[in-house]
């Protein structure tokens, strides 16, 4: 298992390019079970996590391959309608296969997923919305057996947001016979993207962007390329690396869009931020004031940047609060972080963060994807020298970080690990 060793204390500077949105691929990649025919999808990331995906749709009969960003999927030939426990195990997305499945195929048979360590992560919203829709499921033996003869269209509220089941039940609508209308969907960029994506394949769908989805099933769907958006948490990672390290950087092939709200909170904190076109400009040139944070659904502060915004308070002349309002559980990176020297202080779903101590480099093992990225960060303001365990954590979800970080000036180095 590689890591990272990284000498802290150096600014930030220079450009940077985003790289697609690695939430935006795993969507995008299992609806190519929809329809045969070869798709291209451009600006995919080169991610663990998408080396994943394709070996998952591998072992289904469809042919991946991604040359430099640029992902072929050969849809021509599905021998398999099952999805393995040792696959799924590795990545919760893979469960986004099931809709596609059961909508083409008629039956399908997906184990439940693994995923990430913090808290539960049910996917009752996953078969609730596909049982609306006419699918038979049963589970045995850690696997969902899904069946119908043809689904047919429904009304189906998700009692939560959810990024996943709104794309598990989306993809199966459209193959659906008739109307299916989904209220309180997520409207994530990437789940705006997948529907924008399906729209192009010959998908009927109606309220793209809002929470409200009209979908008309069709018979038939058609292979297509399509562009994969840009990386908004990894756009933010960077952006919070700049303001941490008292920076000058410049990120490109972005959607500052996006990133409205994460925008608002680094000027909140002292940041000065310039947005052209693709282009973030982002210069901090004080110590960060502490500013709370709040996690919820799109377009509010992402759970996927809480772990990061942690590691960037810590540098702040005052306590802040940050508040999870989307996982349970989702602070594994405090432990690690008071091994470099934070203060945090967690009851139930929210944490306190004394910042303005100095922070000293220490070893630290990386638990999960962004929990990494806050070590990461946390490591290029400590003093000296640390080193950041179990990297592949980090390379299921950024595209060649270290490479990126070094050059905007960091002092980062990835040490490849004898141990298998
Ligand atoms: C997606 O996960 C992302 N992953 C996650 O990013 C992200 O943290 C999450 O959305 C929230 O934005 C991908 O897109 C591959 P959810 P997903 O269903 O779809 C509960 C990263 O770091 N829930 O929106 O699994 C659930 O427990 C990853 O890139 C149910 O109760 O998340 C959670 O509390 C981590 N029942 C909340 O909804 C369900 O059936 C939101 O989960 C499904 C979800």
């Amino acid at each position: 298992m590689d890591k990272l060793v990284i000498e802290g204390g150096k600014r930030l500077h220079g450009r940077v390019t985003i790289s697609g949105a690695k939430n935006a691929s795993l969507a995008m990649m299992p609806a190519a079970l929809l329809a045969s025919g070869v798709y291209h999808f451009s600006n995919t990331p080169n991610l663990r996590d998408v080396y994943t995906m394709s070996r998952l749709l591998g072992s289904m009969g469809l042919f991946c391959e991604l040359n430099g960003n640029d992902l072929l999927i050969d849809a021509n030939n599905i021998t398999s309608l099952e999805a393995p426990y040792e696959l799924v195990k590795k990545m919760r997305a893979s469960f986004y296969v099931l809709g596609p499945l059961i909508a083409r195929f008629g039956e399908a048979r997906v184990s439940l997923p693994g995923g990430c360590a913090w808290g539960p992560r049910p996917v009752d919203l996953h078969l609730k919305g596909l049982e609306k829709l006419g699918a038979e499921i049963t589970l045995e033996a850690g696997y969902v057996h899904a069946k119908c003869q043809k689904l047919k269209g429904a009304k189906f509220h998700f009692d939560i947001s959810s990024v996943g089941a709104t794309g598990n039940v989306l993809m199966a609508a459209t193959l659906a016979k008739g109307t299916t209308l989904l209220s309180n969907a997520a409207i994530e960029p990437e789940i705006t993207s997948l529907a924008r994506m399906l729209v192009k394949m010959g998908a009927k769908i109606d309220g793209i962007g809002t929470s409200q989805l009209e979908i008309e099933g069709v018979d038939t769907l058609n292979a297509v390329d399509f562009e994969t958006i840009p990386d908004r948490i990894e756009a933010a990672t960077f952006l919070i690396a700049g303001a941490m390290t008292k920076g000058k950087i410049i990120l490109e092939n972005t959607n500052p869009y996006h990133l409205t709200s994460v925008l608002e909170k680094l000027e909140e904190s002292g940041c000065k931020i310039d947005v052209t076109g693709e282009s973030i400009l982002l210069e901090m040139e004080d110590i960060p004031k502490p500013v709370d944070i709040t996690t919820s659904i799109y377009p509010g502060i992402p759970t996927d940047i809480q772990a990061q915004w942690m590691a960037y308070m810590l540098k702040a002349d005052g306590t802040s609060k940050i508040t999870e309002n989307i996982y349970t559980d989702r602070f594994k990176h405090v432990p690690e972080l008071l091994r470099l020297g934070a203060d945090v202080q967690i009851a139930d779903n929210v944490a306190i963060i004394k910042g303005g101590k100095q922070l000293s480099g220490a070893t630290v093992m990386s638990s999960d994807l962004r929990a990494s990225a806050s070590l990461i960060l946390a490591a290029l303001v400590a003093d000296g020298s640390s080193e950041v365990l179990r990297i592949y954590h980090l390379d299921r979800g950024y595209e060649a970080i270290e490479k990126k970080l070094i050059g905007l000036g960091a002092i980062v180095k990835r040490v490849k690990s004898e141990l298998i």
